[in-house]
């Protein structure tokens, strides 16, 4: 079953020198139990997607989809209250910066009783339910491996590290036990240790409550462990979609070649001391897309043709857009 499916989703943003398409048909797609990994270089819209599925953006900008549903539901037409509900029973999201998220004014321990939800507290009398909220939590900040759970829940977020901070987003969100969790760059900044740990809470989830996972990160080895999927995005489009093995193995867009082979833990052929390659040049600004193909001016393979923007084309469920795309005829 499809939880959430997105087609050519366009935002259009008022910049200082009028409106532009941050997202331009942007399509993504999650089945139930599925772990799907978001990725792209900064500034390429992974965090605008997910304020848009959460309807977190200002009203006064403009967004077109031929499809945005989630389990069937159409997301955009569906009242604020409509989607607020089904963010708050089916859908949780921890956001990039998660310290920014959290309420400065109330302590951390505040914060997570007010995540735990009412369905979970039902059994028990009215005079056990604090002693049973607190249980849930700290069992959850155990999870996320916040072992000194008294200072931490004593503690308001500006006390607390910035790690400490996402570790307590990701435990409020899935305090919940959502069907699907979105993570934005959840492990950013944190220790090695840490990340692992995140990461395996986060894959076990998976495999044993069937969570199904919406992955935003940079870390493309990590991705390749525990996603299925992979959607690869650059300047606001969306260049290939499909299963990470054959990514990996057969990419067909050039910029997904470029963001695979400019990762050097992902590359297990790589000799010691080699040269990582990279695409020249840097991702556009909002203010000056390249007509066609965006990446077109930093593009190794681009022609005449490419200032027309090429169509998503497919072979089985692997998809790409791109006019001239590698491994294809033996290229
Ligand atoms: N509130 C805003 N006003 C204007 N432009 C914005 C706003 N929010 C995002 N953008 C622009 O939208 C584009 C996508 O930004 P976004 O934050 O989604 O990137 P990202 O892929 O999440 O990057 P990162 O990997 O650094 O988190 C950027 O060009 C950004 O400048
Ligand atoms: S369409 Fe052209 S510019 Fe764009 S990725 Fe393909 S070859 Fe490069
Ligand atoms: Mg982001």
């Amino acid at each position: 079953m499809l939880l959430l499916d997105i087609k050519n989703l366009t935002v259009e943003i008022d910049t200082s020198t009028g409106w532009v398409k941050a997202l331009d048909k942007v399509s993504l797609h999650l089945k139930k139990g599925e772990i799907s990994a978001l990725v792209g270089e900064s500034g390429s819209g992974k965090s605008l997607i997910v304020r848009t599925i959460v309807g977190a953006i200002p009203d006064r900008w403009r967004i077109t989809a031929d499809r945005m549903t989630w389990k069937g539901q159409d997301l955009l037409s569906m009242s604020a209250q409509q989607r607020r509900k089904i963010i708050r029973n089916e859908m949780s999201v921890v956001f990039q910066n998660a310290n920014h998220s959290l309420d400065p004014t109330a302590s951390l321990g505040q914060q997570l009783r007010e995540s735990v939800p009412a369905n979970q507290l039902e059994e028990v009398s009215f005079w056990q339910r604090k002693a049973l909220r607190t249980d849930i939590i700290v069992k959850y900040l155990h999870k996320v491996g916040i072992k000194d759970h008294q200072q931490c829940m004593r503690a308001y977020p500006h006390q607390v590290p910035d790690d400490i901070c996402q570790k307590v987003m990701l435990a409020m969100a899935l305090v919940s036990k959502p069907e699907l969790l979105i993570a934005d760059d959840p492990t950013m900044g944190m220790e090695i240790t840490s990340k692992v740990q995140i990461l395996r809470l986060l894959t076990k989830l998976n495999q044993t409550q069937n969570l199904s996972i919406l992955f935003i990160g940079h870390d493309l080895s990590a991705i390749a462990n525990m996603a299925t999927h992979m959607t690869v995005l650059y300047s606001g489009q969306t260049v290939e979609s499909g299963k990470i093995g054959w990514l990996h193995k057969r990419p067909l867009h050039p910029y997904t070649k470029a963001l695979l082979d400019s990762a050097p833990s992902f590359r297990k052929d790589l000799a010691p001391k080699s040269t990582l390659s990279s695409l020249d040049g840097t991702i556009p600004t909002l203010q000056h897309l390249p007509i066609g193909c965006r990446l077109g001016p930093r593009c190794p393979r681009a022609q005449k043709e490419c200032v027309k923007t090429p169509k998503m084309r497919h072979i089985s469920s692997h998809f790409y857009s791109c006019h001239f795309p590698l491994n294809r005829g033996g290229k």
